[in-house]
């Protein structure tokens, strides 16, 4: 099945509109920002659970808190293949990242449930309920759920607040006993196909609405702190001084240039600054600061972080201060299953006339699930490429076509993989 045109145009249309209301269910005054094991989570799945029930799926909440759904084929405990992407959001996000990935998901189920087409594998919907790592620094807690690479150790880790991940998910409803019961077996899934937007700028350039990812970057992410002295600010003669941010901003700006010169392949952010003690009249005594570092290749990535670190320390020692960092996250680039790429491409070939194959800059839940299971990915274009910002914006017509691509794709992959083409 591939949904017809003016079936798209109902769904886009419908997508559009429960974007809209996804928005409003925010902890921010103004702007979107919904975390996991909030209120807003909680809200997040019962609606978007609701929705996956009206389109003809038996829903869950698993133990990690995404919401599933199962569109069942008649043939008694067949594997699934997944669609999906994440509910939950960066602090002021736009509206569709990951969140036009699961009502697309839901759409396709919807016509298939319409149309009474019974498939040799059920399709499943996820919701993942924390891709961005928002409020406990971690990434991709829903997806690494169900494969079942949650360690211990994170449930310690807090939030701005203190509270642990153990005691948020208790005030969720959830227990951290129960995690492993979100582990799916590796012979129930076959494979994950996401559709998200792109987030960059490569489809607006060549004029298309939709792209296949061949890759997703590796990432590594660091924790960092300079180590200076905090003192009064109008007795400390500046030669005396051990001022932290000072440190910082020499240092900044040797990653900068040092990204751009030497590593073009690269992309270096520090995203979080928090200067100690923060008050107008003290010497800045600490710098705690994040580094993200995302590229094609790991060895890439650890020759500008070496570099940039052993900076790090020449700096803090001209300067009488100390640095230190710890790295906290680290992905290795995930490689999109070929025989999904060529199932995509054919599909999106098939709705625009052409295809481009490009790589993600930004992380996704396919990243996790790629430990386990082969993985796929639409890209769609956005504005300018504008996102994880509140003018974050999707064209109508694209998502029409990207439908249309969607269940194309989740079609032929099943029809294939039953097949034994595969
Ligand atoms: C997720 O959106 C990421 O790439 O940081
Ligand atoms: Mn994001
Ligand atoms: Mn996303």
């Amino acid at each position: 099945m591939m949904i017809n045109i003016s079936e798209a145009k109902i769904s886009a249309t419908r997508i559009m509109s429960r974007c809209d209301e996804l928005a409003k269910i925010t902890c921010a005054t103004s702007g979107i920002t919904r975390v996991y094991l909030s209120k807003e989570h909680l809200i997040v799945n019962q609606l978007v659970g609701k929705w996956m029930k009206e389109a003809g799926m038996s829903v869950w909440q698993d133990a990690v808190g995404n919401i599933c759904g199962r569109y069942d084929s008649n043939i008694i405990d067949t594997p699934a293949v997944i669609l999906g992407s994440h509910l939950d959001t960066v602090k002021n996000a736009g509206r569709y990242d990951g969140i036009l990935g699961v009502l697309s998901a839901i759409e396709i189920v919807y016509w298939m449930n319409k149309k009474h087409i019974v498939l040799k594998l059920a399709i499943e919907v996820i919701g993942f309920c924390d891709e961005e790592g928002t409020r406990f620094g971690i990434t991709l807690l829903g997806s690494r759920g169900i494969t079942g690479t949650w360690e211990r150790k994170w449930l310690n880790y807090t939030d701005n607040n203190g509270i642990t991940i153990h005691q948020a998910m208790i005030n969720f409803g959830l227990h951290s006993n129960n995690i492993k019961n979100a582990a799916r077996n590796i012979k129930d899934i076959v494979a994950y196909i996401e559709l998200h937007i792109e987030q960059g700028p490569c489809l607006e350039k060549e004029n298309l609405s939709l792209g296949v990812v061949n890759s997703i970057n590796a990432a590594s992410r660091f924790n960092c702190r300079f180590i200076g002295e905090s003192g009064h600010a109008g007795t400390v003669p500046m030669s005396y001084r051990k001022d932290a941010l000072t440190a910082f901003a020499e240092w900044i700006i040797f990653l900068e240039y040092t990204t751009v010169k030497q590593y073009p392949q690269l992309v270096a952010t520090v995203g979080t600054v928090i200067c100690k003690p923060g008050t107008t009249n003290v010497i800045p005594g600490t710098v705690d600061f994040s580094l993200d570092i995302r590229g094609p290749q790991d060895i890439l990535i650890e020759s500008l972080s070496s570099i940039v670190f052993e900076k790090a320390k020449q700096i803090a020692k001209c300067r009488n201060l100390f640095f230190e960092y710890k790295e906290f996250y680290k992905t290795s680039e995930t490689i999109c299953d070929i025989n999904l790429q060529k199932v995509l491409c054919y599909a999106v070939k098939k709705v625009q006339g052409s295809n481009l194959l490009l790589s993600s800059g930004a992380g996704h839940d396919a990243v996790a699930i790629s430990k386990c299971w082969p993985v796929g990915m639409l890209f769609i274009r956005n504005y300018r490429g504008i996102s994880h910002h509140p003018k974050e914006l999707v064209n109508i017509n694209d998502i029409i076509l990207a439908l249309q691509a969607y269940s194309e794709s989740v079609c032929k992959f099943i029809e294939i993989k039953t097949n034994n083409l595969m």
